[in-house]
């Protein structure tokens, strides 16, 4: 069978600064890192430099569409100063993206804040949302009218959990409560700069968004399975469509933007959402991470957000293997299970391939390697791996056949 997608679809991958850029020195990651909390970022992928190279290898590569991601800290280093170097790097950026026909989509925030942030209380003060609200206004100023896609916020929850429930990631609070209240405020933010950027574009074909990360959850076959049933069931509903059903509700999503990497099997605890069965007894293929690769998952999950009826952009999708076939396995299995999902009537617009480059795994530093392009981090040497050309194909043929 050969599908074929539209022709406006978008076909590219995506990026975030702090992965790529290396130095985002006051940046609330980069304080963690300096107090030895995190592997260090370092330079990262120097992409800050090297954009133009970055850019002119993902047209190679056919891509017509690129997530990037701003960071806030660069733009406002300081609660009174707005970088406007940064700002004119961003919006060259976008340009230079358009020039080569690919078009940009822009993530506002991607796990990061500035210092100055953060020490006033960042996300757990309601007040703190009008700073948000101006580096919002200043960078999509800057941006418009050459961005015309913007994702406010990757992954609120996966932020929440670990950043405020976890402790793991910065600001590192284990609390309910605080994550509780956090969440409330950046659900306030993501509406208000929704009015704003929609305001200031005045244009109707501006779209808006967040990403929004979804797992598959099942209950564990093992034991209880009953009770692991119903502990499915609530993470399911808090983690996947809680934000989702919120935001809909208020009407400040255009289209569903989703990050999917894998399932998870979840059996029962004292806690309402249970805990995650990591038991070998579950036979699928792990990647480097350990997670559940799970095509099936990808498509049950896009079937069903068509009851919120809205388009969907996968922002994010892939994996890190160390051998490139299984990565090209990944990629085929997914867009197919896609394709899947689209002839049953799912409105996809677009798939982003997560990552264009190998790139800084947050707490787990540079081992997982998830790009289409390999990176020397000693000589920041870009290399094509061989599953990218694989892609390549796909998007020039804008079809997949199985
Ligand atoms: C995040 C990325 C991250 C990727 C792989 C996504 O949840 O948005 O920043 O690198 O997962 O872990």
């Amino acid at each position: 069978m050969r599908v074929t997608f539209p022709s406006s679809f978008l076909w590219g991958s995506s990026i975030s600064s702090y992965q790529v850029e290396g130095n985002n020195l006051h940046s609330d990651w980069y304080f963690w890192e300096k107090q030895k909390r995190l592997v260090p970022s370092g330079s990262a992928c120097r992409h800050y430099d090297f954009f133009l190279e970055d850019f002119e290898l993902a047209r190679q590569l056919s891509h017509n569409s690129l997530r990037f991601s701003t960071e806030w800290a660069r733009i406002a280093p300081q609660e009174t100063f707005f970088a406007e170097e940064a700002l004119t790097h961003y919006a060259r950026q976008a340009d230079e993206l358009t020039q080569r026909g690919i078009t940009p989509m822009v993530t506002l925030h991607h796990f990061t804040n500035p210092i100055w942030f953060s020490k006033k209380g960042g996300w757990t003060v309601a007040k703190n949302i009008d700073f948000f609200l101006s580096y919002i206004t200043k960078t999509v100023d800057t941006l418009l009218p050459s961005v015309r896609y913007f994702i406010i916020f990757n992954e609120p929850i996966v932020y929440i959990y670990n950043g405020f429930i976890r402790g793991i990631w910065p600001p590192g609070y284990k609390s309910f409560r605080l994550g509780r209240k956090a969440l409330n405020n950046i659900v306030t933010a993501c509406t208000l700069a929704y009015k704003e950027i929609k305001r200031r574009a005045q244009k109707e074909d501006t779209h808006i968004s967040i990403a929004k990360n979804l797992i598959w959850f099942l209950p564990c076959s093992r034991h209880n399975l009953g009770q692991n049933h119903f502990f499915s069931f609530t993470r399911d509903r808090a983690f996947n469509y809680f934000l989702l059903d919120k935001l809909c509700k208020m009407g400040v999503l255009d289209f569903l933007g989703v990050n999917y990497y894998y399932k998870q099997y979840v059996k029962n605890s004292m806690c309402i959402f249970g805990k995650e069965c990591k038991d070998s007894h579950h036979k699928d293929r792990k990647n480097t991470l350990g997670w559940n690769v799970s095509p099936q998952g990808f498509s049950t999950l896009l079937l069903s957000l068509k009851r919120y009826g809205l388009p969907v952009i996968i922002t994010e999708n892939g994996t890190s293997e160390n051998d490139d076939s299984l990565c090209a396995d990944f990629l085929f299995n997914h867009i197919k299970a896609l394709a899947h999902a689209f002839l049953q009537g799912l409105d996809c617009q677009g798939y982003m391939w997560w990552s264009l480059l190998d790139n800084f795994e947050w707490d787990k530093g540079y081992a997982h390697r998830f790009g289409l392009i390999d990176v020397d981090f000693n000589t920041f040497k870009r290399s094509v791996k061989p599953f990218a050309r694989y892609y390549k194909k796909i998007i020039d043929e804008n079809a997949i056949t199985f």
